[in-house]
């Protein structure tokens, strides 16, 4: 395996809750390295969030850079409503479009990283041909949709397998990103299995169980 990519935590906006602003005002002090934004269409999902209104807000309450996550049909044809800005993370359904590699000729041309996304049941082998064009592959590990799942436990292992094979390919420096029930006690084995972009959502930042100043520092102590 290669040398490990430094970890970055990427905390999901639609499990904030109340005082929202506030909170993603704070994720920068909170030692967070992207604020990630689910985009959901009703179809592709059984659910709504985040429109283009509030990327733009996100945009305005923080400087760290956007990973937003695109679960909508036909993102080709939609990627450029959201004021996608350089720097930020875009990611794409692999099982959304027909024309996946014209989404990701938008999102470069913007300055941002174009990532594909891969729903828990679909294979590895969804990704041959297209690895060198992303920068990132996030890897569902629980159905996409809502917050407050258990993680699929074949995902891991899913995982594992496509560090193994990006790595073989030469593909070292694209990252993994793994979404769904991330939780202080699923990091160490997401982590172990090659995962190097972590989405935060009520299973460990935003559980209630504590503040969260103390879910950040518990969560960079598990994912180093
Ligand atoms: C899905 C989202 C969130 C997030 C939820 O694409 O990004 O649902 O993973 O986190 P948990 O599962 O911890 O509530
Ligand atoms: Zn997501």
């Amino acid at each position: 395996m290669s040398a490990r990519l430094p970890v970055r935590l990427s905390p999901s906006v639609m499990c904030v809750g109340a005082g929202r602003e506030k909170t993603v005002a704070g994720l920068e002090a909170l030692g967070m390295d992207l604020v990630h934004a689910d985009v959901m269409d009703g179809v592709f999902v059984p659910n709504f969030m985040l429109g283009t209104d509030d990327i733009a807000m996100l945009h305005d309450l923080t400087p760290l850079p956007l990973d937003i996550h695109l679960m909508i049909e036909r993102p080709e044809e939609r990627v450029r409503w959201f004021g996608i800005r350089p720097g930020d993370t875009v990611s794409v359904h692999v099982e959304s479009t027909r024309h996946i590699g014209r989404a990701f000729d938008i999102i470069r041309s913007l300055g941002a990283s174009p990532c594909a996304a891969l729903n828990p049941a679909t294979p590895l082998c969804a990704l041959d041909g297209i690895i060198g064009e992303v920068d990132m592959i996030l890897v569902m590990t629980v159905n996409p949709g809502f917050a407050g799942q258990k993680l699929i436990p074949y995902t891991v292992e899913k995982i594992a397998e496509l560090r193994q094979k990006l790595d073989d390919k030469g593909y070292e420096n694209v990252r993994i990103e793994a979404d769904g029930n991330v939780s202080f006690g699923n990091i160490p084995k997401l982590s172990a299995a090659g995962a190097d972009t972590l989405v935060l959502g009520t299973s460990s930042l935003f559980s209630k169980d504590a503040p969260i100043e103390q879910n950040a520092k518990r969560v960079r102590e598990l994912a180093g």
